[in-house]
């Protein structure tokens, strides 16, 4: 990050979040929100990002429509724990899946999958579009 970027945090567990602000709670660049990220994302109406992580439910597997809505054009939209893991619940891999699908049916975005980690999708949205197309 440059002097001019800045960084939203949206955590609902605070003292989860408690650690990052021992970290970089002096930085002005990062802003720090303790809420449902669900509820944030519906409430926020402030200028779209150039990165989206979704690294938790809302996002992801719920709003992500509006998880799109606020990358950028030419931004990205990141997501990990996408490679089946022995603790998911029942449903969980078909949810994966459909999120998958989604993400790779858009015209608005460019996929790509990332065999890396516990597995990501790099999602970039076209530098001249800025609406979602089934
Ligand atoms: C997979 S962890 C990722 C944490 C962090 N990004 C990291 O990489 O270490 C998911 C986090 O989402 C938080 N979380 C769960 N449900 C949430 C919700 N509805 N809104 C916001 N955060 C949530 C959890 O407390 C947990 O810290």
């Amino acid at each position: 990050m440059d002097g001019a970027s800045r960084l939203v945090t949206v955590e609902l567990n605070a003292a989860v979040q408690a650690v990052a602000r021992e970290q970089l709670g002096s930085d002005v660049r990062v802003t720090f929100v303790a809420k449902d990220g669900g509820e944030w994302l519906e409430g926020y109406d402030g200028e779209p990002f150039d990165l989206v992580f979704a690294d938790t439910w809302p996002g992801k597997f719920t709003h992500l429509e509006r998880a799109l809505e606020l990358v950028a054009p030419g931004g990205t939209y990141l997501i990990d724990d996408l490679f089946p893991q022995p603790g998911w619940p029942e449903a969980h891999e078909a949810s994966v899946k459909r999120l998958l699908a989604e993400l790779e049916g858009r015209h608005d975005f460019r996929s790509v999958r990332l065999a890396w980690a516990s597995g990501l999708v790099m999602a970039v949205r076209g530098a001249s579009e800025s609406t979602a197309s089934s």
